[in-house]
């Protein structure tokens, strides 16, 4: 009868927590889109999402390579930020680009925390990166495409400060309220100029790959 019980109320709050994740998920989708909303920041480092985002393997699909400079558009709190800048060795530079202070500020705590000093968070707009031309070899965002209001532009952007051939990986997961479907990467991308490249799909989302042009 006791474990009856105890069953009941770990189906009780389980059913809880997923409805208030339902909640907030529709409330995010269907109200203003914007950023990320800092408060919801502690949904990026569940235990959870390490079974459904594994960094290390996802690294390596973006193409994050030692000795690469790399941009992570949207790092948020930092969730890659650390395994990719250690990845990419003394040799490497990861810019960390977000357009919301508090998640940079996090973000440089964590870096600071873990001795990471590869790695430059940088606050910035999608729509006017402060990068040179031609400057990155692999641009990286996860779950970001789909709150950037001008998509063309940010792929534009995202072109010109690309060397030619560069890559960029855009990784899109249904636990994200602006998730973008496949088809819908595939064609603004090309629209942008960029080539489909490599493909992978996950348990809840994929990861797509293109290449600059001028290779
Ligand atoms: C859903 S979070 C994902 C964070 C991280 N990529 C991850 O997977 O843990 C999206 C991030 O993109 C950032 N972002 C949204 N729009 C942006 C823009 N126009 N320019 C730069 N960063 C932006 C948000 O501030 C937020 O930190």
């Amino acid at each position: 009868m006791r474990a009856l019980k105890v069953l009941l109320a770990l189906v009780l709050a389980a059913w809880g927590l997923l409805s208030a994740y339902v909640f907030f998920w529709f409330r995010d989708r269907y109200s203003d889109r914007g950023p990320m909303p800092y408060t919801m920041r502690w949904i990026l480092h569940t235990p959870l999402r390490r079974l459904v985002h594994p960094v290390q393997p996802m690294l390596d699909k973006f193409g994050v390579r030692p000795g690469a400079t790399v941009l992570e558009l949207g790092p948020g709190n930092g969730y890659f930020s650390i395994d990719a800048a250690r990845l990419l060795g003394a040799g490497g530079r990861l810019v960390c680009l977000d357009i919301q202070p508090p998640m940079l500020h996090d973000l440089r705590d964590r870096l600071a925390a873990a001795g990471v000093t590869n790695a430059h968070p940088v606050l910035g707009d999608a729509h006017r990166l402060p990068l040179a031309d031609a400057s990155v070899d692999v641009a990286f965002l996860v779950t970001v495409l789909g709150e950037i209001p001008d998509r063309p532009q940010g792929l534009a952007e995202l072109r010109r400060v690309l060397k030619p051939g560069g890559v960029l990986s855009i990784t899109e997961s249904l636990t994200d309220p602006d998730y973008q479907f496949e088809a819908t990467v595939r064609d603004v991308c090309r629209a942008s100029g960029f080539e489909p490249r490599d493909h992978h799909r996950g348990l809840v989302g994929f990861t797509m790959n293109f290449a600059a042009p001028g290779s």
